[in-house]
């Protein structure tokens, strides 16, 4: 008999280590797939880990031998600026790889003979702003608004999310009468901010760099002008978000993409937070072109009330306590 599972892709990532973190305390058998090895505090939170690329149908074929997958938390991706550099690898990963990952849970959620919950971070890249001034005179946008990424990453996320919907209705099984065999829920994540990693290869990256830096001692050029804003959120509630979302009922859910977000400060109001806490912190500006223009198109607020009134997201941190109660606090313990 196979072991039921919980298989993370990307597990490795910044979101892979807050949510093994988490799971591991709620005694899931917990599958990873990375492209590196994971981070040995994780690595024994952790049944089996498989190293290599979600593009590798082998390796998904090994999962499936051996475990019974009922949840997938898919990560694995490259973000948006790396994916920029890279878009042809990118779009691989991000659509050929979550395609994969898809068929995977239609294949066990047949085999089970009920639905396999696919839990996907999407992200405010699927939104490609028109202009600057439309940025800043816009209440928060709302899911349905300027779908019109970008960047490769947004293009991939936006797609991805409308692969996932159509697993979820599948016209197959409509058409038959059978129940959908993947049960696909989506978040669309701000930037995230967390104590303990670092992202690497997106755009929103300019504010836990500036956090980070400034508490190793090391100077920190960054990459958008001061009066750049774009949402973001601390990484516990994040993780809250992904786990509420996924024990929500599905009758509760009106939309397959929610999105998310808990504070939108200016670039200079994440500096000025940082210089309070670590008052010899060398920061200054030097906007890259072409960064600035992906987080120029990303709105500076997102409208998140279905997710609010649908799975009661709420997250516990501001601007000024995730600054001062989880961010400073836990990144002096972590680098001290
Ligand atoms: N934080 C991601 C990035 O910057 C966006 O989802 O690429």
């Amino acid at each position: 008999m196979r072991t039921p599972a919980v298989l993370i892709t990307g597990a490795n990532g910044e979101i892979g280590h807050a949510l093994i973190e988490r799971l591991a305390v709620a005694d899931a058998a917990i599958v990873t797939i990375d492209v590196t090895p994971l981070d040995p505090a994780l690595a024994r939170h952790v049944r089996r880990e498989l190293t290599g690329s979600i593009l590798d149908r082998g390796l998904l074929e090994r999962v499936l031998a051996e475990f019974e997958v009922d949840r997938i938390y898919h990560l694995a991706a490259l973000l948006s600026t790396r994916s920029e550099f890279t878009p042809l690898t990118a779009h691989d990963v991000n659509v050929a790889g979550t395609l994969n990952l898809l068929e995977l849970a239609q294949h066990e959620g047949e085999s089970h003979g009920r639905p396999v919950a696919f839990l996907y971070p999407s992200s405010i890249a699927v939104y490609g702003m028109p202009d600057a001034e439309t940025k800043a005179g816009i209440p928060p946008v709302r899911e349905e608004d300027y779908n019109q990424p970008r960047t490769m990453y947004g293009c991939n996320k936006l797609y991805c999310e409308h692969l996932g919907r159509y697993y979820g209705r599948h016209y197959k099984q409509l058409a038959s009468g059978v129940e959908p065999r993947v049960d696909f829920r989506s978040v669309r994540f701000p930037g995230l901010i967390s104590a303990m990693t670092l992202p690497s290869g997106g755009t929103s990256d300019y504010a836990p760099e500036m956090i980070h830096a400034a508490a190793t001692g090391k100077p920190y050029a960054c990459f958008v002008r001061p009066n750049t804003k774009i949402p973001f959120m601390a990484m516990p509630d994040a993780v809250d978000a992904l786990l509420a979302l996924a024990a929500a009922h599905p009758e509760a859910l009106t939309r397959y993409a929610y999105n998310l977000s808990a504070f939108s400060p200016t670039a200079e109001e994440v500096r000025d937070a940082v210089l309070k806490a670590f008052p010899d912190a060398d920061i200054w500006y030097s906007a890259d072109a072409k960064r600035q223009a992906i987080v120029d198109s990303w709105p500076a607020e997102v409208d998140d009330s279905a997710a609010r009134q649908d799975w009661g997201f709420s997250p516990k941190f501001d601007f000024t306590t995730a600054f001062d109660d989880y961010l400073i606090p836990t990144i002096k313990e972590r680098y001290r």
